[in-house]
């Protein structure tokens, strides 16, 4: 963007650390916020009335597979390992290229049309490089990477030796961390411990250090895996991150359903950033992640959708809903106010990944990632409480217009970076 854009009459959830809410203007230069204020004055700055809208941080999911978005409705009513080793796996053995594509750009498409902007994205174990390109296209801010799997019963097509997996992770590490001016990163992405060999976890853990970047993977998501992982280590999923010297704030884990009171003190004493799944945890019958009790310890939550085959969509708006409704029957209504909610989906998923200077709010100096949420909709007016308006109330639908970097992704529900009739046509006539 070569001109300034002012965003005039702008009803404003910040997200800033006073968590403002504000009646005023937003001016964009080229990437980033400005300024904000009342009744701001640009000459030669293109205008862009934005009455009638909240204007929000753009929503940050910590943890999406973007490869298995084409798998949506195929996989269900299945517990995790059977999910994994019946469905998963087998679809992710048979990409091609092309069908690589069509699923990254099919969850994009989604991500975008419901407001989020940044993703943390596990991809699988080949054709990284087109979801990178796709991610690139689209405008998406991502820290993104290969999976890692070179341990147990897996498919031949996906089943890496050690070297190769690593070898191959540090290639595409060197190609796209910090493209676009940092808004492509690399991330190393062991899957799970099951599916990893010692030497895998621990020699990913100690590059991801190396190179100062994120590792992500899954930990505690399930009851038989736990136990698995505590028969083949002798410590729990999430001791075991410490025992092999990756415990920190790098370390991003999806799901943490089923930890005791020593796993949770690892969390907090390191740092180690919880990605929570509810939606996911729920479909594919994990559990409850204790998630008022992370936060009680001031352990940093963020939320993801996961992969549309265990969702079945990758839609904030529902995944803040159940973030909040599914604690109360446990904890008491009080628990999880949806301020804290809307926290998990965006500033809290700034944080987790290491972005917390650049997005996850709406202050000068950040990037103008932005989602722009039609304020008086039946369906959820009237309100006293703006984040209980956003966070039960509102839907993806109501999204209109996105940003990311200062660049419209979304207009009036019209995507501008993605195809949406072809993906809807080649994606249609998939299964
Ligand atoms: N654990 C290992 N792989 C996966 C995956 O693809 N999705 C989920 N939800 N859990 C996993």
């Amino acid at each position: 963007m070569d001109q300034k854009l002012l965003v005039k009459n702008a009803l404003i959830v910040t997200m800033d650390k006073e968590r403002r809410v504000l009646n005023a203007d937003i001016l964009i230069d080229d990437k980033r916020i400005s300024k904000i204020g009342a009744q701001l004055n640009e000459p030669g700055a293109r205008l862009f009335d934005a009455s009638g809208y909240v204007v929000t941080p753009g929503f940050i999911q910590t943890h999406v597979h973007l490869c298995q978005a084409l798998y949506r409705n195929r996989a269900d009513d299945l517990s995790l390992l059977d999910w994994l080793q019946k469905k998963i796996w087998p679809f992710e053995a048979a990409h091609t290229p092309a069908s690589m594509r069509l699923s990254a750009q099919l969850g994009l498409a989604e991500l975008i049309r419901g407001g989020t902007t940044t993703i943390l994205d596990m991809g699988s174990v080949h054709h990284q490089d087109i979801i990178f390109e796709e991610l690139e296209r689209s405008g998406m801010r991502a820290v993104a990477g290969k999976v890692m799997m070179d341990y147990g019963n897996l498919p031949a097509a996906l089943a890496e030796k050690t070297t190769v997996s690593i070898n191959e992770s540090l290639r595409l590490l060197d190609k796209w961390h910090n493209f676009d001016d940092g808004r492509l990163k690399y991330a190393f992405a062991p899957r799970f411990a099951l599916s990893c060999s010692e030497e895998l976890l621990r020699e990913s853990g100690r590059l991801a250090r190396e190179k100062g970047v994120l590792y992500h993977t899954h930990a505690a998501e399930n009851k038989e895996e736990s136990r698995l992982v505590r028969q083949r280590f002798g410590v729990s999923n999430i001791m075991l991150f410490d025992k092999l010297g990756i415990a920190g704030e790098h370390l991003c884990l999806a799901h943490c359903v089923w930890s005791d009171e020593q796993d949770r003190r690892l969390l907090k004493e390191r740092d180690i950033k919880v990605l929570h799944c509810p939606s996911a945890n729920l479909k594919l019958g994990s559990g409850i992640a204790p998630i008022p009790e992370y936060m009680e310890d001031g352990i940093t939550v963020s939320l993801g959708a996961d992969g549309a085959p265990c969702n079945n969509n990758l839609d904030i708006f529902n995944e803040m809903r159940l973030a909040a409704l599914i604690q109360k029957p446990k904890y008491g209504p009080r628990i999880m106010p949806a301020q804290k909610i809307f926290e998990m989906a965006t500033i809290n998923g700034a944080r987790t990944l290491g972005l917390d200077d650049e997005t996850g709010s709406i202050e000068a100096g950040k990037r103008a990632d932005l989602a722009f949420i039609k304020n008086s909709q039946v369906h959820s007016i009237p309100y006293e409480n703006i984040y209980a308006k956003l966070v039960y109330s509102s839907h993806s639908a109501d999204v209109a217009h996105v940003m990311i970097d200062g660049r419209w992704v979304m207009r009036e529900r019209r995507l501008l970076t993605i195809d949406e009739k072809q993906v809807l046509q080649a994606a249609g006539t998939e299964a």
